[in-house]
């Protein structure tokens, strides 16, 4: 069932566990995340970004997105990832998504703010996402990024939820979008600070990577939604790249592409059990 990201949120603060918002690009791979999500009878977020939305078309993905999300039968947030435009926010709330991150994370800490602010207004009482600081890498695609991006300031990050009205904070912690090039060192006492300084939930993006050690202590310290991308993409294409090896005879797509499914529904099920708690067998 289509519910509004903020309860979602709320379901994740009185568990005090985190929920999982996996990216999706098509058909396919939203049906795997929705698969996994019922099979472990556990909410989501299916999450667009602006390169999803502009592969498929802006209204073929996210009227079956959001279609899909209503007949499921766990709840389920259709939510706007990384977005630094109003234009598009309204959008969306127009096409029925329930749930926004508005990123002006590039931006000096007034005009984040500005923007943000704009942004509540614009979607009213549902979830607003931001962000502060800076995530560094790409969104849709894994390769070597920046390490000089700036950490979120938890004294600033207090600032930015009171003047802004956010729902939930994305939190610049060590993390990263894509392949990590070596072990992830996340910031924890930062985490710490900002969880104590910052009255609204923190929301861990780039955690495909992230060892299940350091999600569990992320989700301890306050993390409750968890951003995973690059993880789904990996076991498409593993699996694909072996279907091909093989060979698919009949140029079968409901085998090459129905093999993918279940390799990523398995992947998106290992992460919402390790994200509520359960151990996934
Ligand atoms: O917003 C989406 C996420 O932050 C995905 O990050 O590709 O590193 O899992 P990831
Ligand atoms: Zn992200």
């Amino acid at each position: 069932m289509l519910v509004t990201g903020r309860e979602l949120l709320d379901i994740a603060v009185s568990n005090g566990r985190a929920i999982g918002s996996f990216n999706t690009y098509n058909i396919e791979i939203t049906s795997a995340i929705l698969r996994a999500a019922e099979a472990q009878n556990a909410p989501v977020f299916l999450a667009m970004g602006k390169g999803a939305l502009d592969y498929a078309g802006f209204e073929p993905l996210s009227l079956a997105v959001i279609a899909a999300a209503r007949i499921a039968s766990v709840p389920v947030a259709v939510h706007l990832d990384h977005s630094p435009e109003v234009a598009t926010i309204r959008r969306c709330l127009e096409a029925g998504y329930t749930s926004i991150m508005v990123d002006g994370s590039r931006l000096p800490f007034d005009e984040n703010v500005a923007l943000t602010r704009e942004a509540v207004e614009t979607a009213g009482p549902m979830a607003v996402e931001a962000e502060l600081g800076g995530i560094a890498g790409e969104e849709d695609r894994a390769g070597d990024h920046a390490t000089d991006i700036p950490m979120t300031d938890p004294d600033q990050a207090a600032e930015f939820a009171e003047a802004t009205g956010i729902a939930s904070l994305a939190v610049a912690i060590g993390n990263a979008h894509g392949i990590y090039s070596g072990e992830p060192h996340l910031d924890f006492d930062r985490l710490q600070a900002l969880a104590d300084s910052v009255d609204v939930p923190l929301v861990l993006h780039g955690a495909s990577g992230i060892s299940d050690d350091d999600t569990e202590r992320c989700i301890r310290l306050g993390v409750r939604k968890i951003n995973v991308n690059t993880e789904i993409r990996q076991a498409l294409f593993t699996s694909l790249e072996g279907s091909l090896k093989q060979g698919v005879s009949g140029y079968d797509v409901t085998r090459l592409f129905g093999a993918a499914m279940d390799a990523m529904q398995a992947s998106v099920e290992e992460k919402i059990a390790l994200f509520s708690g359960r151990t996934f067998s």
